[in-house]
Formats: C-alpha cells, sequence, structure tokens
C-alpha cells in the first residue's frame, strides 16, 4: 500500500470507529415519551410540596419544640437502662436508620426500622400504619419494652427534676405540676405493676399525666419535621428533562435505562411515586414473615389498632377538630389489606439496608430479584406479578436506584446530639 494513503486510511477507519461508537450507544439512552417526562417530573424534588400542616399537633412548626424535641431525640435517660435513645435506632448517619435486620433497644423488636426522612409528609406511621399521627406514633416507643422501656410517669418526674428540661417544657406548653403522691411509675400500657400505679390514680390526674406525654410527643415530632431529603443525581438528571433535553451527563446509560425500567416495565412507580418514591398506603408484595413470626396481618390489624388508639386524631389529646380528622375517619378498609405494609420511600435507598419490614433482604440485588420473582404471598395475595427482567436489566434498575441518595436538606445542628 502507497504511504501517502494510508493516512486518510487510518483516519477513516479512527471517523468509523468513533461515529459507529457514539452510534452504538445512542439505543442505550431512552428517548422519553411525553408520559415518561411526565412521571419523571413527578419523581423530582421540585415537585414536593411544602410540608402539610398537622392540625391535631399545635406545636409541630413552633422552633421552641423543635429544640426541645431535639433534646428528647437524643437523650438517653429516657429509657429504662439509660442507653436508649431514638437515635440509638434511628442513626442520623444512616439516614435515620440503624443498619440492623431486626432493632435492638432495651431488647430485641419484632421489626425493622424505617428511615424517618421525609416521613412528616405520611399521614400514617409504623410499617402497618397503627399511628396516625407522627407525636402519637414517637409515645409508643418510650413505652414499649423492647425499646426505651420507660413510661409516661417516670417521665414525668425526669422532665420536671431537669432544669433546662423544665424551662423548655414550660416555655412550649405552659406551667408544668407535679402532682403530690406521685408513684415512681405508671401507664395503662404497662406491666402489671405499672398498671396497678397507674390504675390508683383518679382521671383528673391520668388526663393529666396522659397530656404531660402527648406533648412530648408533640416536641418530637416537631423535631423530626427538620429531617427531610436532599437534592439527587436522579433529581438534577429529571431538571435537565424537564428543561427538555435528554439530560446528557446527570445520569449513565445503565441509570437511565434503570429509570425506564422504574418507570415502565418494572412497575414500581405503581407504588413508589411522587417525590418521595411513595404512594404512602399499603400493598401487599409477598415479602417472607420474619423467621421464627408468624406472617404479619399488616394494615388490617393497623387500622383497627389505629381507630381505638387514645392518642389518635379523633382523641382528647389532639388539637385538631373532628373535620381535620380526615385521614382517620375515611381510611381505606378491606381484606385486601391483610398482609400489606406500608411503601417505604426510597429516597437514599443505598444507605439504609437491610431492606423490609424485617429487615429480611439484605441488599438491593436481592430486591430487585424478588420482585422479578413475585413469589406467591402466605396471608392473602401479592399484588406485584412477575417482571421477567434479563440479568443486564435487573443491574440497571439497581444502578438506577443508587441514584437516589444525597445528604440530607436538614441543617447540620440537627444531624448531631445538642450540646449540653
Ligand atoms: C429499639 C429501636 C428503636 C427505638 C429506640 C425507636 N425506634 Fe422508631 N422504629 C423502630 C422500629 C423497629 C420501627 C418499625 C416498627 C413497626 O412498624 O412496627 C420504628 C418506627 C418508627 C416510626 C414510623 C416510621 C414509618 O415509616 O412509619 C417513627 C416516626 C419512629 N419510629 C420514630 C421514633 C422516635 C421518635 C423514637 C424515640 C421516641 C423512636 N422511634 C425510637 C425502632 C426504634
Ligand atoms: C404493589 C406495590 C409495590 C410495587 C409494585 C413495588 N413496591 Fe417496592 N415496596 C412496596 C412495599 C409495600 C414495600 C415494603 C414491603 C415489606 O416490607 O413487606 C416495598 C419495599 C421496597 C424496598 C425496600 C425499602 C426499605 O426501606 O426496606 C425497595 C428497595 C423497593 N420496594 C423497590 C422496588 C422496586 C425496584 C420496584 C419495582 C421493581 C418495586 N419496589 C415495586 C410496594 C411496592
Amino acid at each position: 500500500m502507497k504511504k501517502d494513503l494510508l493516512l486518510p486510511l487510518l483516519a477513516s477507519i479512527a471517523l468509523i470507529v468513533v461515529v459507529g461508537w457514539n452510534y452504538l450507544s445512542i439505543p442505550g439512552v431512552p428517548a422519553w415519551s411525553e408520559e415518561e417526562r411526565r412521571l419523571i417530573a413527578s419523581l423530582s424534588l421540585d415537585s414536593l410540596p411544602p410540608l402539610p400542616l398537622d392540625p391535631s399537633n399545635l406545636v409541630a412548626d413552633e422552633p421552641a419544640a423543635a429544640e426541645f424535641g431535639h433534646r428528647l431525640y437524643f437523650d438517653t435517660r429516657l429509657s429504662s437502662n439509660g442507653q436508649v435513645a431514638c437515635a440509638t435506632c434511628h442513626k442520623p448517619e444512616l439516614m435515620f436508620t440503624d443498619g440492623l435486620a431486626l432493632a435492638v433497644g432495651v431488647g430485641i423488636g419484632p421489626m425493622h426500622t424505617p428511615s424517618l426522612v421525609g416521613l412528616s409528609y405520611s399521614p400514617w406511621f409504623y410499617w402497618d400504619g397503627r399511628k396516625d399521627s407522627q407525636w402519637a406514633q414517637a409515645l409508643a416507643p418510650l413505652e414499649a419494652k423492647h425499646e426505651h422501656a420507660t413510661d409516661r410517669v417516670q417521665l414525668l418526674h425526669l422532665i420536671s427534676s431537669d432544669a433546662i428540661y423544665r424551662d423548655m417544657y414550660e416555655n412550649v406548653f405552659g406551667p408544668l405540676s407535679l402532682p403530690a403522691m406521685l408513684p415512681e411509675s405508671g401507664t395503662p400500657d404497662g406491666d402489671a405493676q405499672q398498671q396497678a400505679s397507674w390504675n390508683a390514680l383518679d382521671t383528673e390526674m391520668q388526663t393529666g399525666i396522659s397530656q404531660f406525654f402527648a406533648n412530648l410527643g408533640k416536641a418530637i415530632a416537631a423535631y423530626e419535621r427538620k429531617i427531610l431529603p436532599g437534592s439527587t443525581r436522579f433529581d438534577d438528571y429529571a431538571a435537565q428533562v424537564v428543561a427538555g433535553s435528554d439530560g446528557d451527563n446527570a445520569l449513565n446509560n445503565s441509570e437511565k435505562s434503570g429509570l425506564k425500567l422504574f418507570i415502565g416495565k418494572g412497575q414500581c412507580v405503581t407504588c413508589h411515586n411522587g417525590p418521595l418514591f411513595t404512594n404512602h398506603e399499603f400493598h401487599n408484595t409477598g415479602v417472607l414473615a420474619v423467621s421464627g413470626q408468624m406472617p404479619s396481618m399488616g394494615r388490617y390489624d393497623g387500622i383497627r389498632i389505629s381507630q381505638e388508639d387514645s392518642f389518635n386524631c379523633l382523641g382528647e389529646f389532639s388539637d385538631a377538630s373532628t373535620q381535620e380528622c380526615i385521614e382517620l375517619r375515611f381510611a381505606r378498609d378491606a381484606n385486601d389489606l391483610v398482609g400489606a405494609m406500608k411503601t417505604p420511600t426510597l429516597r437514599n435507598i443505598s444507605e439504609t439496608a437491610p431492606y423490609m419490614h424485617g429487615g429480611q433482604m439484605s441488599d438491593l440485588a436481592q430486591v430487585v430479584n424478588h420482585y422479578n420473582d413475585a413469589p406467591s404471598s402466605m396471608l392473602s395475595h401479592n399484588e406485584a406479578k412477575p417482571l421477567g427482567l434479563r440479568i443486564v436489566e435487573r443491574i440497571q434498575l439497581e444502578d438506577f436506584l443508587m441514584t437516589l441518595s444525597a445528604p440530607l436538606a436538614t441543617e447540620q445542628k440537627w444531624l448531631v446530639a445538642p450540646d449540653y
């Protein structure tokens, strides 16, 4: 071959390789339909409305209540062994989870610790939704034997005898009075001894103490409203898509293909939708019972418990009017809620393993395989259907889920214990 032909030939080959490479990679980049663009926009944090008001908690947005709640949240003195705080299980550095399959407080609990990020948008709390407000939820772990294992009377002693706490409490809720002859401990929900000392109190005293207890929950809830998700790589990409481009750089091809599966063939978006990637509803997705436990009745029982809870929206400790308790009064109740759990957020999912209500799955590959197989449910039926995803598609889906993490949009001071 003549020398003067070699250079152009090499140049043409190089050109063909470069053009061809780009051309070949184009099928990996989804071209979004109008419907897909709309869905992507709806998942973006830009679509997140301001926090909804909580009419059942008058101090939900009071700064002094959040400061008080912040202190309570990190304080291990609020437990029977002096070692357990809310932050023991909902650790800020793990996106308010604990990294364990089953939670460990004073004892070992039956369930996995969920994230608290963006949770103030949720109308229901716990995997089975047995609490209808964040303040009422906060009361339960304080008295649960496997969590803080203290009670409302012990807490009244603690808060009223600690000068800083007393000040903080009175600043938000008004004068705190300690009834004469108060027993050491007591709650209607405790063991035989706690119940006996509770029953020895007159009704007025009981109501006063439960009101005090409810107020602690209201302060903690005011703090929890600060725990909000931060903008992720996915949100950057969504902004590009909304602006009309296909977002060339925020996500790589595998992640974009994963997004396409998430909102398409994978059907994830039927339940994990909106900017928090949850519809805040309850579904049976065929997750196995926690080993050694009976399968949970899930939302079917949860709704009944919430309706009977003395701290619910309609109860005497709620600040809401009957008209404002729409969620509780009109909650959907049906047989298909047997075994149904609350759809969790997928924001920061790469940081909150293990997964599911009993921490049954240790990584996202296992989760994606679970949805791909859609095993039948032990109780009632699995709403999800087998997906038939190829291995490469499962990896793409996983890659996409990894783009949903970012530091929280929460001021740093709320993420650490307050200075004592
Ligand atoms: C021993 C570990 C542990 C402690 C301590 C603990 N939690 Fe939890 N938390 C859990 C577990 C486990 C669940 C899920 C239980 C269930 O759904 O039955 C949960 C659920 C919640 C939920 C509902 C989450 C959702 O998705 O609906 C909130 C809110 C919450 N905890 C806040 C708190 C607060 C506030 C405190 C302190 C007063 C606290 N937790 C103490 C382990 C703990
Ligand atoms: C029918 C509603 C529904 C569909 C469809 C669905 N999910 Fe879920 N998802 C849930 C519910 C409910 C849970 C909690 C189940 C449990 O713990 O028993 C959950 C849990 C998860 C978790 C674990 C979250 C955590 O914090 O433990 C991940 C990850 C997840 N889903 C991803 C997906 C992906 C990916 C898809 C699509 C392939 C998908 N989901 C489809 C309802 C759904």
